[in-house]
């Protein structure tokens, strides 16, 4: 019989309760004056480490699968999947703050001042995540002095690997959607795209509810809603997009997700369409986190600094839209046409729909 299998497992043994439930010993205790909800405090602290470390582990899986090039189909499925449970660990993340708020500021004030300096902001399994996403794509990530030295160091080498923004962009950058033998799918978009727009000019031109300036502000918006259709298929059109912040994917990959939106019921692309859903959920669920933190923040320490020295709510509150990572799939639905109006694509594009993706990464 096997050695290992004679070896009664013991269920404290096994999870190591030992450790972990003698890892919370609050501050205000240290200093002789025990505050009741700083356990609390520590413990939702730790709950959300262990948290980041399983998303971690499900983020590390997904860059595994996507460094294979040309992506293996069969791991689809599997990236698919991960990526749920990473939203789904997020959703509990966030629903750890109703927990978290029933400390009131008052009783928040019995031990904050034994934390400082210490700060979320020190949180390197936070960092980690938001660079494995791929924020350092879009804000140059500063590795702050808060940081111990081997805690930057190994952030600096998270930041040099490929993170997955890179991955998802390189892997679109190889979709053959944008040509096909012949048939120029995106002129037949841009037909489509005019001939909405013309049908929209003339609905503003004859509505008899429009004053004049009303018509003129609603043809001025119009014509920008064109041009931006017009910079989306430019290559130099593109890079005007790209500077006012509206991508950072490059031309082929925006235009591959956009395909993958406008033909998503093509069986083919149901998981390439569920994979852009997910990063956008991804996307939602960490911003409503730093939503309700930035909140919670204000509620515990009204415009107190934080302990971390940063100017508290202010500073929380400004991540919440700077720190998007997918926002270029939230902007491509202002590119999004009706069924309706959609080119039907031709027979054998409609067949030849595959999972090969093998070409160009973009530049
Ligand atoms: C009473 C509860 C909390 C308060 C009042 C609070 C307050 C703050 C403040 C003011 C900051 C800004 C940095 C600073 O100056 O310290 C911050 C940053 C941060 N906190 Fe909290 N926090 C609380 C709970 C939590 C929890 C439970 C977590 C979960 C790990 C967390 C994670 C973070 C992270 C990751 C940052 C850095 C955010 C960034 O730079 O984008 N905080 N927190």
């Amino acid at each position: 019989m096997n050695q290992r299998s004679t070896k009664e497992i013991y269920y404290a043994d096994y999870l190591q309760l030992e450790r972990l439930l003698s890892a919370q010993t609050p501050e205000s205790r240290r200093h002789g004056r025990e505050a009741h909800d700083e356990m609390l405090f520590i413990i939702t602290h730790q709950a959300y480490e262990i948290w980041f470390k399983q998303i971690l582990h499900e983020l590390e899986s997904v860059l595994g699968a996507f460094a294979v090039t040309p992506l293996d189909e069969h791991s689809m499925g599997v990236i698919v999947a991960r990526l749920e449970r990473v939203i789904a660990i997020q959703k509990v993340l966030n629903q750890q703050i109703d927990v978290l708020e029933t400390i009131t500021p008052l009783d928040f004030l019995d031990f904050r001042d034994y934390l400082i300096p210490a700060s979320g902001f020190q949180s390197v399994q936070f960092r980690e995540i938001e660079l494995r996403l791929g924020l350092g794509v879009h804000v140059p990530q500063p590795v702050t002095g808060r940081l111990r030295s081997e805690d930057v160091a190994y952030l600096r080498e998270i930041a040099s690997e490929p993170s997955l923004f890179e991955q998802v962009d390189a892997w679109l950058a190889r979709m053959p959607f944008l040509k096909f033998e012949g048939y120029d799918f995106w002129e037949s978009y841009r037909q489509a795209v005019m001939a909405m727009l013309a049908k929209d000019r003339r609905s503003i031109e004859t509505n008899p509810l429009f004053s004049d300036a009303e018509r003129s502000a609603q043809l001025a918006e119009l014509e920008n809603t064109r041009r931006k259709f017009d910079y989306l298929l430019d290559p130099a059109g593109f890079e005007r997009l790209k500077a006012q912040g509206m991508f950072h994917l490059c031309q082929t990959s925006v235009l591959s997700a956009l395909f993958i939106q406008l033909y998503r019921d093509e069986p083919i692309l149901h998981l390439p369409f569920r994979l852009l859903s997910h990063l956008m959920d991804i996307d939602e669920q960490f911003t409503t986190w730093r939503s309700r933190h930035a909140l919670m923040a204000q509620r515990m320490l009204g415009s107190k600094i934080g302990t971390g020295g940063s100017s508290g709510h202010e500073y929380l509150q400004e991540t919440v839209d700077k720190k998007r990572i997918f926002k270029d799939l939230f902007n491509l639905s202002t590119f999004l046409i009706p069924r309706s109006s959609l080119p039907a694509l031709p027979k054998r594009l409609k067949q030849s729909l595959d999972f090969h993706f093998t070409g160009e990464r973009c530049s």
